[in-house]
């Protein structure tokens, strides 16, 4: 796959992931406010991306199973991502901890707008998380503010000390340094995410 192709995929991949992640109606308060937010500088970064770094991490191993569980919902978003959807730029940053073995391997994220994105955007990140089944990710916290919505899955999710069931749709916010933690069921866990404040300071076990 040359990097042109990979170019034209990843254009088409980002517009598909910018409608699921606006949606069709703006919510209210806080998190209507940070997608509006989001959908302007998302499209003020709206470039050539640059060439994909391909990562081979073993949270692709999910990605069959993930677009099945897309395709009858979201059909554009799953063609779209179907792909390329190995290729992109799947990582996991935390310190190990010894009470999740295995969780470097269970999740990951794919960020494509992002200080050191394909697509290079200093006022926002843009990505996929995608988290395994029977997985736990612990509490966390960062001083960016974060949105996710659900694309795949049925996670139990917590925000603070609130933790509640969540389906494909979802939107979920969560405001600067508030600690929040997923735990997936049976299916995998796809959301799509967005940062916007203070992007260099990464997450970190609460
Ligand atoms: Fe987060």
């Amino acid at each position: 796959m040359t990097d042109i192709a990979h170019s034209a995929q990843l254009t088409a991949l980002l517009a598909a992931l910018r409608r699921a992640f606006v949606g069709e109606a703006r919510p209210e308060g806080a998190a209507g406010d940070e997608l509006h937010r989001v959908a302007k500088l998302i499209a003020a970064a709206d470039e050539q991306p640059g060439p994909l770094r391909p990562t081979s991490h073993p949270v692709t191993a999910h990605l069959p199973e993930v677009l099945a569980r897309a395709e009858p919902r979201v059909p554009e978003l799953a063609a779209a991502l179907r792909p390329i959807a190995s290729a992109l730029p799947w990582r996991y940053g935390y310190a190990p901890r010894a009470d999740a073995p295995g969780l470097e391997s269970a999740m990951a994220w794919a960020e494509l707008i992002g200080p050191l994105a394909p697509i290079v955007s200093t006022k926002v990140c843009f990505g996929l998380t995608l988290i395994g089944p029977h997985s736990f990710y612990p509490p966390h916290r960062h001083p960016a503010v974060e949105l996710y919505r659900i694309v795949v899955g049925e996670p139990l999710w917590t925000v603070a000390t609130s933790t509640s069931p969540q389906n494909p749709g979802a939107l979920i916010f969560h405001d600067r340094d508030v600690v929040h933690a997923m735990r997936t069921g049976a299916a995998p866990l796809l959301a799509i995410y967005s940062w916007t404040g203070d992007l260099n300071t990464a997450s970190v076990w609460a």
